[in-house]
Order: structure tokens, then C-alpha cells, then sequence
């Protein structure tokens, strides 16, 4: 699980984090949601200890990351996989390169070993598969549509099989159709290696239909942190602004097997 306690961080007289509590349990999906600017991304940075705060702790699964630097830092944090909003692939590779990349660089996250190419072929294969973008293994980021970039990303990241995913604003920028795509593979990738995941987005749709639980930031903390049902019962002007979106919608809520996150 994620623990993050006492937070504050601030650019200059920015002052971005005040004190922000908040525990991501193991197997969750976390939903973040606030207006620009109010430190969704810095929260995921610090997560991921690439931002270091003034003040406050991370930790994860027990280890101090915003203790932590350099090599120990990288160790520390190498079974959690971010999908930035560009989706940060490699121009001058392709998407089997591409997809490999971490696997190369982290190897076997369980082992420790480096792969064979041939364990490499076959995991990228099947993270390939996984988001739909089989046989496109030669393919250039170039030759590729937002959605199939945002997939391709995501292969990326699931093909050495993270513990935590971070997802900031998955569908931003992408059209209704791709966007539910999206959604889909978040919850296909958090069912097939049952992992933690934490999704910044301000599309509400997406947010009943990946989490969990949902969070609300706002002047530096977590003003709210509920079920979806709880949460859109919740009288906060953004909150309400939000309903009546997916009031419109009947992608929203999708149905559960039982309960929430164990
Ligand atoms: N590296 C940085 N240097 C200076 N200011 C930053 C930096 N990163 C973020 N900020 C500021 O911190 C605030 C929160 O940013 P961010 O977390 O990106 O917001 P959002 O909730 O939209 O993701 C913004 O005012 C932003 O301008
Ligand atoms: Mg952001």
C-alpha cells in the first residue's frame, strides 16, 4: 500500500501541497480529481519520488521512498510504471523496441535476471495483444493514432508486470470512443496483474468507470476521498459540476462483481 502523510511542497510562493493525507490500499484503484493546477501531477511525482516535498513522507509497502535518491531510488521504485499524458514513446523506435524498453532496463522484476530475447519477444508479444495492437510489432510511434500511442504506452509499462500504475489523465485529448477503450485496458491491466493503480483525470466518466474509490484536491489536501456512489452524493460545487456530467451518460457506472477494493 501507498501512505502518503503530511505532504507540503511548494514552487516558489506556489504553495502547491498543504499537509495532504491520503493511503492508496494494495489492489485499488484510486481515482484523483481537482480543478488544473492544484497538484494532481506533483502528487504522482512525488509518488514515484521524482519531486521531493518540504515536508511529509511517502512510503510504499513499507519503504521510505521520499527518503530515498539515486540507485536506491530507481530499485525502490521499479515495480511502479507511469503513463504520462504523451505517453513518452521513444520517436526513433519501434513499438516492439518500444515495448521492451523497461524489460531491458529493469529485467526480471521477481528474479532479478536480465531476459533472453527470446523471453523478451514473447512478453512484448503479449503486452502487444493484451492492448490490441497485435502485429504491429515494426510499427513507428509515427505511423500511430493518440489512442494507439496511449495503448502502445501502456504496453509498455504492463509488459514487465508493475505492482503500482499511474495513469495521468489517460484520456485527455482523446475522442469518446477511444477514451472508453482506454478505460477498458485500465481495468483489464488492474485484473490481469491485480495491481495498485492511481488514476489522475478530470473526465468523469472514466473516473466511475475505473475507480474504486474516488478522491477530490483541493487547496493541498484531499478535501474528499470516497466510494463513486458516496462521492457524487457529496454537496461540493466541482462535485456536482462533475455529476451532472455523467448524469448524460450512460457509459458511467459499470457493474462490479461485489464491493470494492479488498
Ligand atoms: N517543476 C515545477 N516548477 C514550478 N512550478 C511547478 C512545477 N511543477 C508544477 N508546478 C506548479 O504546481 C502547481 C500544480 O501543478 P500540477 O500538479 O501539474 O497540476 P495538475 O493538478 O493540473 O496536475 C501548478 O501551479 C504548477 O504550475
Ligand atoms: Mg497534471
Amino acid at each position: 500500500m501507498i501512505r502518503v502523510r503530511n505532504l507540503w511542497k511548494r514552487f516558489g510562493p506556489n504553495m502547491v501541497m498543504q499537509g495532504l493525507d491520503v493511503d492508496i490500499e494494495s489492489g485499488e484503484t484510486l481515482v484523483i480529481l481537482g480543478r488544473s493546477g492544484v497538484g494532481k501531477s506533483v502528487l504522482l511525482r512525488h509518488i514515484l519520488g521524482i519531486d521531493k516535498a518540504e515536508k511529509g513522507t511517502v512510503e510504499v509497502d513499507g519503504v521510505m521512498i521520499s527518503e530515498l535518491k539515486g540507485n536506491a531510488l530507481f530499485n525502490a521504485t521499479k515495480n511502479m510504471g507511469m503513463l504520462f499524458q504523451s505517453a513518452a514513446l521513444f520517436d526513433s523506435m519501434n513499438l516492439e523496441t518500444n515495448t521492451a524498453f523497461f524489460l531491458r532496463e529493469h529485467g526480471n522484476l521477481e528474479t532479478g535476471k536480465r531476459f533472453t530475447k527470446g523471453e523478451m519477444k514473447d512478453l512484448v508479444d503479449h503486452a502487444l495483444e493484451m492492448v490490441g495492437l497485435e502485429g504491429q510489432q515494426k510499427k513507428m510511434p509515427s505511423d500511430l493514432s493518440g489512442g494507439m500511442r496511449k495503448r502502445a504506452g501502456l504496453a509498455r509499462l504492463i509488459v514487465y508486470r508493475p505492482q503500482y500504475l499511474l495513469y495521468d489523465e489517460p484520456t485527455t485529448g482523446l475522442d469518446p470512443i477511444t477514451a472508453m477503450q482506454i478505460n477498458e485496458l485500465i481495468v483489464k491491466t488492474q485484473e490481469e496483474l491485480n495491481a495498485t493503480s492511481i488514476v489522475v483525470t478530470h473526465d468523469p466518466v472514466s473516473a466511475l468507470y475505473v475507480g474504486d474509490r474516488l478522491a477530490l484536491v483541493e487547496d493541498g489536501k484531499i478535501a474528499y476521498i470516497e466510494t463513486p456512489e458516496k462521492f457524487m452524493e457529496i454537496e461540493h460545487e466541482t462535485i456536482q459540476a462533475l455529476k451532472n456530467i455523467v448524469m448524460q451518460d450512460p457509459r458511467s457506472f459499470r457493474s462490479r462483481k461485489s464491493g470494492g477494493p479488498t
